[in-house]
């Protein structure tokens, strides 16, 4: 029996990780969080102070990586055996993955650690290229989007009620520029998938993207 498969792909702070890990607890399938793989390694260079030109040493960072996922209340994930759950939500985590994922041979050497995740009964897979280059042909596939400023203003909350400080107008910055290195890289940019359905979340509940999302799904898959 195929495996269904549904990608959701989309800018930072658009809600893909919100509605994703609700959609896969709705559909009793399983959750790729493929940013979580880049954000890994880009801690994983910064415990070994690797030299982010140096593409060798990155890439025997990345293969050397054991990532395990353990599913309590919330996702723990655990590096080489360590707990690094609060280290992944940075922004100099974000940036510095962004950075690394810009090499394709980095790309390469993850790719397959994401289609392991593909197993029965299904799964949802978020990410910048889970429809256009990881799971191609995945059955349900999402462009998931909203403007600069209201994904600003919401990673500034998400960040503000973890008790991080930070600065509005540092953050609507820094998701700009994140951005721009996503979409303008040449290996798997960011780019809407050709049969994903778009959706624009800058004027929407959660619970209505949900809703539109789990539309996609025919019953009792
Ligand atoms: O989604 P998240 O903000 O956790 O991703 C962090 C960074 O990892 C992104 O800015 C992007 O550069 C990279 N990434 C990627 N491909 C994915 C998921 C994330 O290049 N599928």
């Amino acid at each position: 029996i195929p495996i269904p498969v549904l990608t959701i792909d989309g800018p930072s702070g658009a809600g893909k990780g919100t509605v994703s890990r609700i959609v896969a607890k709705e559909l009793g399938w399983h959750y790729l969080d493929s940013g979580s793989i880049y954000r890994s390694l880009a801690i994983a260079l910064s415990q070994k102070e690797a030299d982010l030109a140096n593409v060798d040493q990155i890439l025997s960072i990345a293969q050397a990586m054991d990532l395990a996922y353990e599913c309590d209340d919330e996702l723990i994930v655990k590096l080489n055996g360590e707990d690094i759950t609060a280290q992944l939500g940075t922004e100099t985590t974000g940036n510095v993955a962004s950075i690394v994922a810009a090499i394709p041979e980095v790309r390469q050497v993850l790719l397959q650690k994401q289609k392991d995740f593909k197993k029965p009964p299904g799964l949802v897979a978020d990410g910048r290229d889970m429809g256009t280059v990881v799971f191609p042909d995945a059955d349900f596939k999402v462009f998931l989007t909203a403007s600069a400023a209201k994904r600003a203003e919401r990673r500034y909350k998400q960040l503000m009620e973890k008790g991080i400080d930070v600065n509005i107008h540092q953050i609507t910055s820094e998701i700009e520029s994140r951005d721009c290195r996503d979409k303008e890289r040449l290996t798997a940019p960011l780019a809407q998938a050709e049969d994903a359905l778009f959706i624009d979340s800058s004027a929407m509940t959660i619970d209505a993207v949900i809703a539109q999302v789990l539309s996609l799904v025919p019953q009792r898959l």
